[in-house]
């Protein structure tokens, strides 16, 4: 099959939007150490870049979740496939995912991570589908508001391919 993949984001432009995220992080967190969670496996290259740029203390954990099998379309059932390494009991604690669309992976890991008492708990996407989304939850900071199209690159895949492209596409 022969595939196309249009730009959507490019690497300049997504680039320069995680540095000033970054940067209104630092504002926010004012030194307080944070503890960023990555959603795998999309939120890695984003994760990276974000936390590259920050000067606010921080230690990196990880959860793995997934919802949509090898398709373009969520199952809506969610798979718990990693837990965190450590507690975040007591913890400032900002949960980075790739793209929120319905908003069930968020909402679900919200309740998980709630429940185990940390000092503060906020949600930062590099993407948002807001026309999507079915459960009412919103992100602390949105790197970029996107209309209802399937996308790939920067660490989001289609069935665990693309993921390394260093822009966001559309697959045509
Ligand atoms: P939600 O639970 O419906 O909000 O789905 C969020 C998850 O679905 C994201 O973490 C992605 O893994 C995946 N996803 C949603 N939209 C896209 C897309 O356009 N491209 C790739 N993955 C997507
Ligand atoms: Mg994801």
């Amino acid at each position: 099959m022969d595939v196309n993949i249009e730009t959507l984001i490019d690497q300049e432009t997504l680039e320069k939007r995680v540095r000033e995220m970054a940067a209104e992080l630092d504002d926010r967190y004012k030194g307080k150490p944070l503890r960023v969670v990555g959603i795998l496996k999309g939120s890695v290259y984003f994760l990276c870049e974000l936390t590259k740029y920050m000067k606010t203390p921080v230690t990196l954990d990880f959860i793995s979740v997934s919802s949509y099998g090898n398709g373009m379309e969520s199952t809506g059932v969610i798979h718990f496939n990693k837990d965190l390494d450590e507690p975040v009991t007591g913890q400032h604690v900002l949960l980075v995912e790739d793209i929120m669309d319905t908003g069930r992976t968020l909402s679900y890991l919200i309740n998980i991570l709630k429940a185990r008492k940390p000092a503060s708990l906020e949600v930062i996407t590099l993407l948002d589908k807001p026309s999507r989304r079915l459960v009412p939850i919103e992100p602390m900071m949105t790197g970029f508001q996107i209309a209802d199209r399937f996308v790939v690159g920067y660490g989001l895949d289609y069935a665990q391919q693309y993921r390394n492209l260093p822009f966001i596409g559309v697959i045509n």
